[in-house]
């Protein structure tokens, strides 16, 4: 007997990263910061009073998210903390789109957005990224041609790590008819040089809705922290959809600690960046090609006859996982590597290139 909706009946669920936890296992295909948290995140937890946990977390994480607005140069108002990403991912299809809008996305991207436009019964709209990586010509034309209610923009792109300027991106949020998801998960890898600061969109717009976590940039996969960062027209109806206590009291505290140490955080993007160059050199010399990153991962295009599977396959005999993306024409011959430390670069670089050499 089936007793969930037809378009739940329909859907396919998402398929996570592998996650094995075994010790001499080199987890690279889930995006994680290889370095540890802050230091004072175990120090707020050490502090954490278990009494205080017969009530219920304050329902905004007011406090956490003043420390967020002080970061962006924000008011508090501008802030909506979640219970990860992809509560906030949800939330937004819940809020703005009806079932049977038009959700629009330009492939491939993260897959959880078709999952989630899927169990909403959304129509999931997509545009096909340029070779290039960028966004089809007139994008925000073919955007309002299609309806779509909300538009998902990964920046930097996943999985091929690129970044599209931010100029680009305000053409598109102005001409756009409706909610801009700017997802900007591994936004705390990019080059500082670049200058890419996007709450400078929010000044003048009020569909953009930009999505940060702590998984990545704050080594906090395991916590489940992120937050939103938009004007009221957006914060606010996402506020009355949110779950109650959407974000229990030890992480909000965990995630202030470490969004407050930008010291120790920005160090562990600084050694992503360089071992990024490292990693992106060391494929191209196999033979890959490996567009520019600003990311914390690489997307590597095997050689001419080697099977970016086997090799895959192969590492994983060894211990070693990266992602492999088998629904994915577009991907087929790719394997999206997370940056490691420069241990776990090495250890990949010589199992992949005595794989070479082997075949
Ligand atoms: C592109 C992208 N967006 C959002 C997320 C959500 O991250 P989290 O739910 O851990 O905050 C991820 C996680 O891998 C991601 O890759």
């Amino acid at each position: 007997m089936a007793y969930e909706r037809k378009n739940i009946e329909n859907m396919a669920a998402y398929i996570p990263g592998e996650q094995i936890d075994s010790p001499g296992i080199l987890k690279l295909n889930t995006n994680e910061n290889p370095y540890p948290p802050s230091p004072k995140v175990a120090a707020a937890l050490g502090k954490c009073d278990v009494a205080r946990l017969r009530q219920y977390p304050p329902p905004t994480a007011r406090s956490l998210q003043e420390s967020i607005a002080a970061r962006h140069g924000l008011s508090p108002d501008n802030v909506i903390v979640t219970n990860g990403g992809d509560e906030l991912l949800r939330m937004t299809i819940a809020t703005f789109a009806d079932s049977n809008d038009s959700i629009a996305v330009a492939r491939p991207t993260y897959t959880l957005y078709q999952v989630l436009a899927a169990a909403h019964g959304c129509k999931l709209t997509n545009f096909e990224l340029n070779e290039d990586w960028t966004h089809p010509e007139h994008y925000a034309d073919l955007l309002n041609k299609s309806g779509a209610k909300v538009c998902f923009l990964v920046n930097p792109h996943a999985p091929s790590g690129t970044l599209t300027a931010l100029e680009q991106i305000a053409l598109l949020a102005a001409e756009f008819q409706g909610v801009l998801l700017l997802d900007e998960a591994y936004i705390d890898f990019v080059d500082p040089a670049i200058s890419y600061q996007s709450e400078r969109l929010l000044e003048e717009f009020d569909n953009v809705l930009i999505l940060r976590t702590f998984s990545k940039g704050y080594s906090l996969a395991g916590l489940r922290m992120a937050y939103g960062l938009g004007n009221p027209a957006v914060i606010s109806p996402l506020m009355k959809t949110k779950d109650s206590y959407n974000t229990d009291l030890i992480s909000q505290s965990l995630a202030r600690a470490a969004i407050e140490d930008q010291e120790y955080a920005s160090e562990t993007w600084k050694n992503v960046r360089s071992e990024r160059q490292v990693v992106t050199a060391a494929l191209r010399e196999m033979g890959c090609v490996v567009p520019e990153s600003q990311s914390n991962f690489v997307l590597a295009t095997m050689p001419a006859g080697t099977s970016a599977e086997k090799i895959y396959l192969a590492l994983k005999d060894q211990g070693i996982l990266v992602r492999y993306f088998s629904t994915e024409e577009r991907l087929e011959n790719k394997l999206r590597i997370t940056i490691g430390t420069p241990q776990d670069n090495k250890r990949l670089l010589s199992a992949m290139s005595a794989l070479q050499e082997m075949s």
